[in-house]
């Protein structure tokens, strides 16, 4: 079992940079849409002829924090009609705050010198997100559900319980968690669920990051694995897709990396600034295993290290992830990476 493993995740940027949000010429989208104001078009656009798939019409999506306001923000940037919901009125304020400030950045890169079309171009995108607190009534008609509420296994649940018995048969669930396996949450939903229901993991900033990890359950339909790469592809971006183990492909093969840093460097055999600067110059990662350590948090990375050893009953090679005494030290001392200003660097 690995539910306490992570949340490495809004880290999970290995540039440690945003990527530049690639947008459509204006008239590729105003040739989509057959219309003359580009603003009023998709915010990008397949090429004119092209057929995307678009397997659901209503999307809802719980949580408007960081990555739910992210989700939501795409899919009504393809032209989905979004629900947000939580917990209340306050928490929606900001997340509609937060898709509205990065929608204006949008807007200025593509209509620079027009104010009128970026205006337009946000309240149209605003216009298909509607937000609520009502915790079931939204999903009564909604063909995709995205969680992306809190990292606790125990309230993911309960809010799949409830869901379950309003939405309709067709609703395909999906989790964005980063670290709780997928067949728990699927649990607390009836067997008829249990085809239906399969992990969505964005990586943060979600407007910017174009992977989504589909993660399939072990009893996830095939039919639902592909209309969830199909939605990924509507709204731009690049899905892979992998079975419900411990950190899915990123974290399962960057935490194990970061590790043998660690112990190349606990052994001696070279400094954490040389393993850095060989990992970018030879490697050409943009990042070093240690600046992206820095970057994550270590007690994030120790969270993970520590539940997959514990917890991972074989499922993560326990030499891949065996504590090491610098991280822990390091820790216990309260230099936590970028976050502390002090870490393997100082910043
Ligand atoms: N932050 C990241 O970088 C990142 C990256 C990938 C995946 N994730 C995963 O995404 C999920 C959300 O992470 P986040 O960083 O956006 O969290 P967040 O704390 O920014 O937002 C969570 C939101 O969920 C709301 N919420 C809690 N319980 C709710 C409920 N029952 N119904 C509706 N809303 C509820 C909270 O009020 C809050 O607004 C987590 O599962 C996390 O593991 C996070």
């Amino acid at each position: 079992m690995y539910r306490r493993q992570v949340q490495l995740l809004r880290h999970l940027n290995p540039q440690g940079v945003a990527a530049p949000v690639q947008q459509p010429t204006r008239a590729s989208s105003a040739a989509l849409m057959h219309t003359s104001n580009p603003a009023l078009a998709p915010a990008d656009s397949a090429p004119a002829g092209s057929e995307v798939e678009r397997p659901f019409s209503k999307v809802v999506v719980y949580g408007s924090g960081l990555m739910g306001s992210g989700i939501a923000q795409v899919a009504a940037q393809y032209n989905y009609q979004v629900t947000l919901v939580d917990l209340n009125q306050n928490m929606l304020d900001k997340g509609q705050g937060y898709i509205r400030s990065s929608l204006k950045r949008v807007a200025r890169k593509k209509f620079a010198d027009d104010a009128s079309q970026q205006t337009a171009f946000v309240d149209n995108v605003m216009s298909r997100v509607k937000v609520s607190t009502d915790p079931v009534k939204p999903v009564e008609d909604a063909d995709l559900v995205v969680e992306a509420i809190v990292e606790n296994i125990k309230v993911k649940q309960s809010l799949f319980r409830s869901l379950d018995e309003a939405a309709p048969q067709h609703t395909v669930f999906t989790s964005n968690t980063s670290s709780l396996p997928i067949g728990q949450l699927l649990a607390a939903t009836s067997d008829q669920r249990a085809t239906q229901f399969a992990g969505l993991h964005f990586f943060n900033p979600v407007p910017q990051m174009k992977l989504v990890e589909v993660v399939k359950a072990a009893t996830t339909s095939q039919q639902v694995v592909d209309s969830l790469t199909a939605f990924c592809q509507s709204i731009k971006k690049s899905p892979v897709h992998c079975n419900d183990t411990p950190g899915f492909i990123v974290n399962r093969l960057l935490v194990p990396y970061m590790m043998e840093a660690l112990r190349m460097v606990d052994r001696g055999d070279a400094s954490v600034r040389d393993v850095d600067t060989a990992m970018k110059l030879g490697a050409g990662y943009p990042m070093g295993p240690f600046e992206l350590a820095d970057y994550v948090g270590l007690d994030t990375l120790k969270f993970i290290t520590d539940g997959w050893y514990k917890e991972g009953e074989g499922l993560v090679g326990d030499g891949l992830v065996a504590p090491s005494k610098r991280l822990d030290a390091l820790v216990a001392a309260g230099n936590l990476g970028r976050k502390t200003g002090k870490g393997f660097y100082e910043y």
